[in-house]
């Protein structure tokens, strides 16, 4: 028997500290209507420096528990997508596990930027599949605020911290339909962020307007492979959940897929780009609102460095 992927339980978290534009404005060359304009973000919110991805991805996977009503023992593998981990190591997928009290699964992070959450569905959905996993945590979880150089007002307006998760467990009824995967190391340049051990530690640097063009021409494409692949049309989606990093790049996918803006899931307007989280959170936000139904069929889909970039088409 093949089992389907279907998802029991979402959660999310947002620190509460508030930054709004014009609090940017006051430290960097920049105004509110620039930044609203260009990208469709007006406040973004900050981690407290006690927190960490770790603990904020606690609070979204004990919210995805709750809502699925299952016993934490029964999560077999638990996947945290972050860019922004606690330690090197142990990851903070580990990490989560010791504070979730989750003895028996097997925990690790994976590393795809901003489609970190995609990944981690995708690799979920094989272990489910194949029947080596049958309950999995997937979390996405940054502190972007900790990898900015708020003096860049190219990068420092555009990200924000936060958590989402999502619970999966095996079923005869439909879940995940299908996931693509992929990533092209030739972009190294165009967006990283060094690591400590490198000798100029620390802060994201992006070339945005190429990163644009590339995010919109390839995110156009893996639309159009994840109908093909499960023989659908555009008709036949609910909702789009993309990745929030810029809404015009999202205009430009909701376009293509012929959906109203009243069809996505926007968070980006006082969330801004939370990376691997912002998938997750944007799911949770439709699923609690009462906006994606039972049913209904969402796309979700993220672009980021490396390049990586992704889809997930789910029977929600
Ligand atoms: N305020 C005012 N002016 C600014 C600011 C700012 N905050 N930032 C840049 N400018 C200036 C630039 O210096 C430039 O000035 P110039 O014309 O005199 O040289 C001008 O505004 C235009 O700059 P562009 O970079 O061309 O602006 P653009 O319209 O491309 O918007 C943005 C920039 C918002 C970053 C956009 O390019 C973008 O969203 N890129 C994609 C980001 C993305 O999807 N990243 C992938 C995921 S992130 C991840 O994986 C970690």
């Amino acid at each position: 028997m093949t089992y389907y992927s279907r998802v029991i339980g979402t959660g999310g978290y947002l620190p509460e500290k508030v930054l709004t534009n014009e609090e940017i404005s006051k430290t960097v060359d920049t105004s509110d209507s620039w930044i609203y304009e260009r990208t469709g973000i007006k406040s973004r919110h900050i981690a407290g420096a006690d927190e960490t991805a770790s603990s904020m991805a606690e609070i979204a996977a004990r919210q995805a528990i709750e809502m699925a009503q299952i016993d934490p023992e029964t999560i077999d593998l638990i996947i945290v997508a972050t860019g922004t981990p606690d330690r090197v190591y142990p990851s903070t997928g580990c990490l989560l596990q010791k504070r979730l009290g989750v003895k028996h699964a097997v925990a690790f992070d994976v590393q795809a930027a901003c489609s970190g959450s995609i990944f981690g569905l995708s690799i979920a959905d094989q272990y489910i599949k194949s029947g080596a996993a049958k309950t999995v945590l997937v979390v996405g979880s940054e502190v972007c605020s900790r990898i900015i150089d708020w003096t860049d007002r190219t990068t420092c307006i555009l990200f924000g911290d936060g958590a989402g998760a999502i619970l999966l467990t095996a079923s005869e009824q439909q879940g995940i339909l299908s996931t693509h995967i992929h990533s092209d190391g030739e972009y190294e340049e165009l967006l990283y962020c060094p690591t400590s051990t490198e000798q100029q530690a620390g802060y994201i640097s992006m070339r945005g307007n190429e990163v644009f063009k590339v995010a919109v021409n390839t995110l156009g494409r893996i639309v159009d492979e994840t109908l093909e692949a499960n023989d659908l049309n555009q008709s036949h989606v609910d909702w789009l959940v993309p990745h929030q990093a810029n809404s015009r790049i999202i205009a430009a996918t909701a376009k293509k897929l012929k959906l109203s803006m009243d069809q996505v899931i926007m968070t980006l307007e006082d969330q801004g780009n939370t990376s691997s989280a912002s998938v997750l959170l944007a799911f949770n936000e439709g699923v609690r609102d009462g906006r994606i139904q039972r049913g209904q069929v969402v796309l979700l889909e993220a672009f980021g460095a490396g390049f990586t970039w992704g889809s997930a088409l789910i029977k929600y």
